[in-house]
């Protein structure tokens, strides 16, 4: 068979390992050609192709990024973009398309699927937002490196006897924040599942100052917003694609927390530093098993789904199911991370 591969939307650390996996198993083991697509679905409009061997995949298995490159660009949304991605894959002679993304990407692909072209999706994302699966691909280095980087500044925070704000990303769900903020033991997590109220912030850290401590830590996830009826007014700021401007929730709360409590305070915006470098053992083993398990989905027929990961299992879960759902913090581990403050 020809097989499509595309990574598409925001980069992540593993998706190398996840490319890897498909052109090993694929053509060692089934005997597939994989004909990979340049910087996702505009390399599939474009008809811009890049026949994938064993080769090409070649000591990638630690490297970040994608050999692949990667854009935010969705066929459905462009003038004429759906019928120039269907005409590529058909002169292409493509009979399956494995698309490795996020939510845009995988909302793409169900409506390429809908055209009647046979897809399986691989969940990628640092904000680990994807519906249907326990995670995705990247989140897990992401999480490390925002948990090293609060580490780095506890110390400093510390020895100059400050607020620190580490504003992690996180569009729509706050994983990382809270996640990272319970292991690097941050004093408090403001996550896009529950607005703030900036009113009690201050009262926490004024109070916690005064009792027993001379710094904290606060992260703050780039989507976090204030409780409504609240004293304090923010919009969230976004760019063309829904991306969010970094550091403008980070820098807003330093000002407001300066002017309520006089404390000395400084913002540490960890921004593309989390979506990039090598990825850890745990993304580099979760890319390569959803990277087997999606070719041999394709190899046995099965289209329209995407690999999902629940409890120990790799499993499919039907695409149609997870497009434009968000998979939010539950309660649960919020409240681990309220608990440990
Ligand atoms: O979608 C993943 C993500 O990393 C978000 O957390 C962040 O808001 C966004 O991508 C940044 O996008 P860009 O790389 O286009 O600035």
């Amino acid at each position: 068979m020809r097989v499509g591969l595309l990574t598409g939307g925001g980069d992540v650390p593993g998706l190398n390992a996840a490319i890897r996996a498909v052109v090993k198993r694929g053509e060692g083991e089934h005997g597939h050609s994989i004909i990979g697509f340049r910087n996702g679905w505009k390399g599939v409009v474009d008809g811009d192709v890049m026949p994938l061997t064993r080769q090409h995949i070649r000591n990638v298995l630690p490297v970040g990024g994608t050999l692949l490159g990667t854009a935010r660009y969705h066929p459905h949304t462009a003038d004429g973009g759906l019928d120039a991605a269907l005409a590529t894959l058909e002169a292409e002679r493509i009979e399956a398309l494995i698309c490795i993304g996020g939510d845009g990407t995988l909302h793409a692909a169900s409506k390429i699927a809908e055209a009647g072209v046979k897809i399986v999706g691989i969940p990628k994302t640092i904000d680990n937002d994807v519906w249907a699966t326990d995670a995705s691909i990247g989140f897990d280095t992401a999480v490390s490196i925002a948990t090293e980087a609060i580490d780095r500044v506890h110390t400093t925070a510390e020895s100059h006897n400050r607020v620190m704000i580490v504003e992690v990303m996180g569009r729509h769900a706050g994983w990382i924040a809270v996640t990272s903020g319970i292991a690097g033991g941050a004093e408090l997590v403001l996550a896009p599942e529950e607005p703030f109220d900036i009113d009690r912030v201050e009262r926490f850290l004024k109070h916690r100052h005064r009792a027993h401590a001379s710094f904290s830590i606060l992260v703050v996830a780039e989507g976090a917003v204030p409780a409504e009826g609240t004293s304090m007014h923010y919009e969230t700021q976004v760019g063309q694609f829904g991306e969010i401007v970094a550091g403008a929730i980070g820098e807003r709360l330093k000002g407001e927390l300066e002017r309520r409590t006089g404390f000395d305070t400084r913002v540490t915006v960890l921004g593309h530093t989390q979506r990039g470098g090598t990825p850890t053992a745990a993304d580099r083993i979760l890319a390569s098993r959803f990277g087997v398990a999606a070719i041999d989905a394709v190899d046995a027929g099965t289209s329209n789904v995407m690999t999902a990961v629940r409890g120990e299992r790799v499993e499919l879960v039907p695409i149609e199911e997870v497009a434009g759902k968000v998979k939010r913090v539950p309660q649960d581990l919020l409240q681990v991370a309220r608990a440990l403050a």
